[in-house]
């Protein structure tokens, strides 16, 4: 197949293009190339925020156009200028409406789609990608619409699921700071089986909705498994989230936060979702110790320098508070 895929230079596109590479696939990445494509692979530089940005690729009928975009205007006129059999667009789970349902099937009611072309900024990040949604079902061709949970594994720069596993294998005192909710819902999939699912669903065409994460499992559980791809013995020390809010330690990402977890009663469902249907239409997920171990790989090879979790100087500092040592 001829395959556009529009993005292929970040996280999961990288993944993406390699594994339609890998099955013989002949793929054109579209960006504006502040990373290169994978090696051996066309890159075109454009930017989709230009009207005829994608005018490089526009004479051209493909088999299947991948996009990853959060953007509704660059979704609209992608599918306005472009020419292809089938549609994937990678959304995500964040289009639901209310997070407060463990594992909502792909018929639970979604958010209002935003208005306009562009999102500001991320608090309009499921509005976005609802309308982004819309735009790929106005095509006319078939269209496979992948609504993504959190996407782990080697190559994650978000730092989430490299966090848990780095911080076992490398801590800062006697015990590992963790929430005290070792019942909280948890749920990723790993970026290379996403990458390959979504070809998978390019190549059969599959038209619809889909919603692709891996199985829910406790924090309890992923932090045990973090520990085991560490080979770490460290104990966790689980502190109440109130305690934790008042040192100044928040949620789910972001500096000083401890991520995958969210202390909100409302978001207790916002990471699982209800995968039947796309698990009957081929997608497979690894065990979660791999995907953690190669995350904590990924980690190790860039050093730790993550947007996510407590640093060590943070975490020492919470540890001392906890200990009345300051
Ligand atoms: N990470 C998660 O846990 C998660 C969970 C659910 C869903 N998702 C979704 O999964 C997808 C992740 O995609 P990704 O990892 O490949 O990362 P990404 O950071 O969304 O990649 C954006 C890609 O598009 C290109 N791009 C951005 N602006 C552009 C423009 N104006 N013109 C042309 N190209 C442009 C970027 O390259 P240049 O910057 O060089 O242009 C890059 O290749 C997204 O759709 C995200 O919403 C992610």
């Amino acid at each position: 197949m001829e395959i556009l895929l529009l993005g292929g230079t970040a996280f999961l596109g990288r993944h993406i293009a390699v594994a339609a590479a890998a099955r013989g696939h002949e793929v054109t990445c579209v960006a504006r190339g502040s990373n290169p494509a994978p090696d051996g692979i066309e890159l075109v530089v454009a930017d989709r925020d230009e009207d005829q940005g994608l005018a490089p690729v526009g004479g051209h009928h493909w088999d299947a156009v991948i996009d990853v975009s959060r953007q509704p205007g660059q979704v609209r006129r992608a599918v306005r200028d472009l020419h292809c059999s089938h549609w994937v667009f990678v959304s995500s789970g964040n289009v639901y409406a209310d997070f407060s349902a463990l594992e909502q099937d792909e018929r639970s009611a979604v958010r209002a789609p935003l208005e306009g072309d562009v999102m500001e900024d991320m608090s309009s990040y499921g509005e976005s990608k609802v309308a982004c949604e819309a735009a790929i079902r106005s095509a006319g061709s078939s269209s496979t619409i992948v609504r993504s949970g959190l996407i782990g594994g080697p190559d994650d720069d978000s730092g989430r699921s490299g966090y848990w596993p780095w911080r076992f294998a490398h801590s800062t005192g006697d015990d590992v700071i963790v929430p005290d909710d070792p019942g909280f819902p948890c749920a990723m999939i790993d970026v290379r089986d996403l990458a390959a699912w979504i070809v998978s669903a390019a190549e059969q065409r599959l038209d619809g909705v889909f919603n692709a994460t891996g199985p829910t499992i406790s924090l309890g559980e992923v932090l045990a498994v973090s520990a085991q791809a560490a080979r770490s013995q460290v104990p966790a020390r689980p502190v109440p989230a109130a305690r934790l809010a008042e040192l100044g330690v928040g949620c789910w990402m972001g500096p000083a936060s401890l991520p995958l977890w969210i202390d909100k009663p409302d978001w207790r469902g916002f990471a699982t979702l209800d995968t039947t249907r796309a698990r009957a239409n081929g997608l497979v997920t690894r065990p979660l110790l791999d995907t953690l171990r190669d995350a904590l790989a990924y980690e190790n090879r860039r050093g730790g320098a993550r947007r996510t979790g407590l640093d060590d100087a943070e975490e020492r500092r919470v540890r001392a508070a906890l200990d009345g040592n300051i």
